[in-house]
């Protein structure tokens, strides 16, 4: 077993390599290693290198050492045409503690936020694929592509307990063009997590359970500019999960999300099934200002939700959306939702804040058709910003 590694593998540009985890097999490993140093031809051709065995990182966050603590275990940058793939797991071994309660002080200082490792994070790389590989119990986000493009992502199974916090399956940011597909995701946080600089993503045959489900944003944090177009997701199943799937955005932000699809997708034991949070704020009270009520927001305009059905334990839909830019041409073609075996006090009605747009098809319950229409066109209350997504 490889253990206490760190993978780097950078500088491979323009090269086609492949990273191949296959049966766990006993071997001994040292802490970084690159590619290259396993043989990585780069010849566009070759099947570079075979690691064997299963990959775990230390148990217990806390036997690293502060200072070479890693923001993740295995970091891929600057690749071009790379596969990683195989029967192989790579293993955290981190997440059995809640984030509020380090069971000891070496491991406190993992639990500042932001600090704990990634497991896999590909940068900056272009035309990468990860396939068949699974995933388990990162202390943090399980696969993360950052300033990234042409991303497939196929027959991954993530596997981390419901209640380890911030334990992202698989989390987007500046990527483009990216195809997920036929893989299996349970975590405590975001199933699949779209963030800002994103478009083209396509998701399809995806089981979410648990966890909080599909996921765009939180968009504009601390006023910032967020850009998000063109999501497609069908064929979703989330279960067990605290939303099935989520548009959030900070109060204060700029910039929009555009063109996102809804489509086929099926609920069990979800509290809330549809959600659109234009007041999103983490950390209640405790991040003070950052929650007070803004004029600006990023906007958001053309999202589809196409049959989606199954049960709900609190809400079936929450769309609260900004009263200075509401969110337009928001639409709904068959969406039923009944509530699955929870006490009735604690169900809520569906909530529909500022959200223009039709119902159309089979709707239950009715109310979830809250949305006003508008013919179109809502003039917002602030003047246009002066940036384009
Ligand atoms: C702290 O927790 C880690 C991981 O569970 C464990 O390896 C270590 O022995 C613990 N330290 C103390 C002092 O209990
Ligand atoms: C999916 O991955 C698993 C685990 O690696 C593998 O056994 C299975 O053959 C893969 N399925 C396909 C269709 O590739
Ligand atoms: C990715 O692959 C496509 C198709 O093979 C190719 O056209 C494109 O140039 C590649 N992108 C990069 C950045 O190499
Ligand atoms: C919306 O996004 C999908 C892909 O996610 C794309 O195929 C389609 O062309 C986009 N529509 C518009 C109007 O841009
Ligand atoms: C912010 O605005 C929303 C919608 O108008 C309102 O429901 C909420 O109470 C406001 N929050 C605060 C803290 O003023």
């Amino acid at each position: 077993m490889r253990r206490g590694f760190s993978l780097v593998a950078a500088l491979l540009w323009p090269a086609l390599a492949a990273v191949t985890l296959a049966a766990a097999r006993p071997s001994s490993g040292g802490r970084t290693f690159s590619v290259v140093s396993f043989g990585a031809a780069a010849d566009g051709i070759t099947d570079d290198s075979e690691i064997d065995g299963d990959m775990l990182a230390p148990a217990g966050m806390g036997n690293w050492p502060k200072p070479r603590r890693p923001l993740q275990w295995l970091n891929f940058k600057w690749l071009n045409g790379f596969t990683i793939q195989g029967s192989g797991t790579v293993d955290g071994q981190s997440t059995s503690l809640p984030s509020d309660s380090p069971a000891n002080a070496s491991q406190l200082h993992w639990y500042v936020s932001g600090v704990k490792p990634t497991l896999i994070r590909l940068y900056g790389s272009f035309n990468v694929t990860v396939r068949n590989i699974r995933m388990s119990n990162s202390p943090q986000c399980h696969l993360k592509f950052d300033s990234s493009g042409g991303i497939k992502v196929k027959n991954v199974t993530i596997s981390s307990p419901g209640d380890s916090p911030n334990t992202d399956g698989i989390h987007l940011q500046n990527t483009r063009d990216v195809q997920i597909r036929s893989s299996s995701i349970g975590c405590g946080d975001d199933c699949i997590s779209i963030q800002t600089g994103c478009s083209n993503v396509h998701m399809k045959n995806i089981n979410c359970n648990p966890g909080h489900g599909i996921s765009v944003g939180g968009l504009g944090k601390d006023n910032s500019l967020a850009c998000v177009s063109d999501v497609y997701a069908e064929h979703i199943n989330v279960e067990n999960a605290l939303y099935g799937v989520r548009i959030k955005t900070w109060q204060g932000g700029m910039g929009s999300v555009r063109n996102v699809t809804f489509s086929n997708v099926r609920v069990a034991n979800v509290a809330t099934p549809i959600v659109i949070d234009q007041f999103y704020c983490d950390g209640g009270a405790a991040a003070g200002a950052r929650c007070r009520n803004r004029t600006d927001a990023v906007e958001i305009t053309g999202v589809s939700y196409r049959r989606v059905v199954g049960t709900y334990t609190y809400q079936p839909v929450h769309l609260a959306c900004s009263d200075a830019r509401p969110c337009t041409g928001v639409s709904m073609v068959d969406v039923r939702l009944s509530p699955a075996s929870a006490p009735p006090g604690a169900l809520r009605q569906p909530l529909c804040w500022k959200s223009y747009g039709e119902a159309l098809g089979m709707i239950e319950p009715t109310g979830i058709a809250c949305l006003q229409r508008n013919h179109g066109f809502v003039m917002p209350l602030t003047k246009p910003f002066n940036y384009t997504c």
